[in-house]
């Protein structure tokens, strides 16, 4: 049996509740002889800052480093809002994604066909969807330099954050976007502001360079950022794969998030470059919501789009996609069982907690493998 080594950073909020239903997962895979799963666990976040001062700890860092992949929940909330910028929550998942390298994150939004009703769209609008965005993750407004807030003495500060893109970041995210087409419905929508951002006319121009040079036979198109959102939520089926830059991405995967019911149903993958002797990647699985200050500790949380990530991580680290497939068929069976977290519940439809979901995908994983 194939057996991997992980780092789980369950995080804040949500974070624990969600990773909880996965660690059973890796027990299930591990009990039915598919791989077996050597685990260390480590805080991060505002429960990192809490016990050590910072979001996360240099030795944690080594542990990503040296770990197949890491499994990570969700960080923030309230209780850190008044810490300072360096340390805040989000400060120790942004730096996993530098130091990692993990350029590359890919944000499935797929709209299960029983939860058609739970989208805040018509049913044939979302029914059968499947986009793939390609978020750019280690560069753009997010890390450019300068990025700071000066006093200019007269009663008024001066906030920066700099949008900086190379050739070499465009490239190699354009790069997965038409590689993953390929394998899909071989279209790729490129979106950026090239009508007002020196980024956006760059990367409208790498990208068709590298279509044209490495990807003809793709159909490639354009559309201007905020055309896509609305393009989105008008006729969503019309998209494949979308690439796009750090903070378009951010955007553009919460919008698509509610064509598939929920911010609770959409997992992701962020992966760093492949290793050219070894072929491996360093990867953090992450679902794309936060840590739902909202509903935390009581229970209620989806666990989905974070058994979704762990899926992701079968199929893109672990090779394991048939184990993926029987992960993604157990989800689709329980949902069209009628099983709703109440994220996902038509109005009057009854729900169940983060647990009873985990144990309904468990039980349906049995049934599925016999
Ligand atoms: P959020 O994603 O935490 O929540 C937005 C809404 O979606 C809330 O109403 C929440 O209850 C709901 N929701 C999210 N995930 C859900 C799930 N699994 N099941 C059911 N409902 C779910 O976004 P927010 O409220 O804007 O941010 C809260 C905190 O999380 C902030 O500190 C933010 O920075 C942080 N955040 C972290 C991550 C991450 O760790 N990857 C991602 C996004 C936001
Ligand atoms: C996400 C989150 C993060 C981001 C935050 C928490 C830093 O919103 O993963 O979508 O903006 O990338
Ligand atoms: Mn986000």
């Amino acid at each position: 049996m194939p057996s991997f080594k992980l780092l789980l950073l369950p995080g804040d909020g949500i974070g624990p509740e969600v990773m909880a239903e996965v660690k059973r997962l890796l027990a299930w895979f591990e009990k039915r002889g598919i791989a077996a799963f050597d685990y260390d666990e480590r805080l991060v976040g505002g429960s990192s800052y809490d016990a050590d001062g910072v979001a996360i700890t240099d030795s944690t860092m080594d542990l990503a480093h040296a770990a197949d992949a890491v499994l990570f929940g969700a960080v923030g909330g309230p209780k850190w809002d008044g810490v300072p910028y360096e340390v805040r929550p989000e400060a120790g998942l942004l730096r996993l994604r530098k130091d990692l390298g993990l350029f590359a994150n890919l944000r499935p939004a797929i709209c299960y066909p029983a939860l058609a009703e739970s989208s805040s769209l018509k049913r044939d609008l979302v029914e059968g969807l499947d986009i793939m965005i390609v978020r750019e993750l280690t560069g753009g407004v997010y890390f450019g330099e300068p990025k700071t807030i000066t006093d200019l003495g007269n009663g008024q500060k001066r906030a920066i954050d700099s949008q900086v893109y190379d050739t070499y970041e465009i490239e190699r995210i354009a790069r997965v976007a038409f590689d993953l087409a390929r394998k899909r419905r071989n279209k790729v929508t490129s979106t950026e502001k090239r009508n007002v951002m020196k980024s956006g006319v760059l990367w409208n121009e790498v990208v068709t360079a590298v279509h044209k040079r490495e990807y003809p036979d793709v159909e490639l198109e354009h559309q201007l950022a905020d055309a896509c959102g609305m393009q989105l939520v008008r006729r969503p089926k019309q998209f494949d794969v979308i690439v796009c830059d750090n903070l378009f991405g951010d955007m553009l995967s919460d919008i698509a998030a509610m064509l598939t019911g929920s911010l609770g149903m959409l997992p992701s993958a962020s992966l760093g470059e492949a290793n050219p002797a070894t072929g491996k990647r360093k990867a953090m699985y992450e679902p794309v919501h936060g840590s739902a200050p909202d509903i935390a500790g009581k229970g209620l949380a989806n666990p989905l789009a974070m058994i979704g990530s762990f899926g992701m991580a079968l199929r893109y680290s672990f090779n394991l996609s048939d184990a993926a497939d029987l992960l993604d068929q157990a989800t689709a069976n329980v949902l069209a069982k009628g099983l709703r977290t109440g994220d996902i519940a038509a109005p009057g439809q009854a729900t169940v907690g983060t647990t009873a979901m985990g144990d309904a995908i468990l039980a349906e994983l049995d049934a599925l493998a016999g």
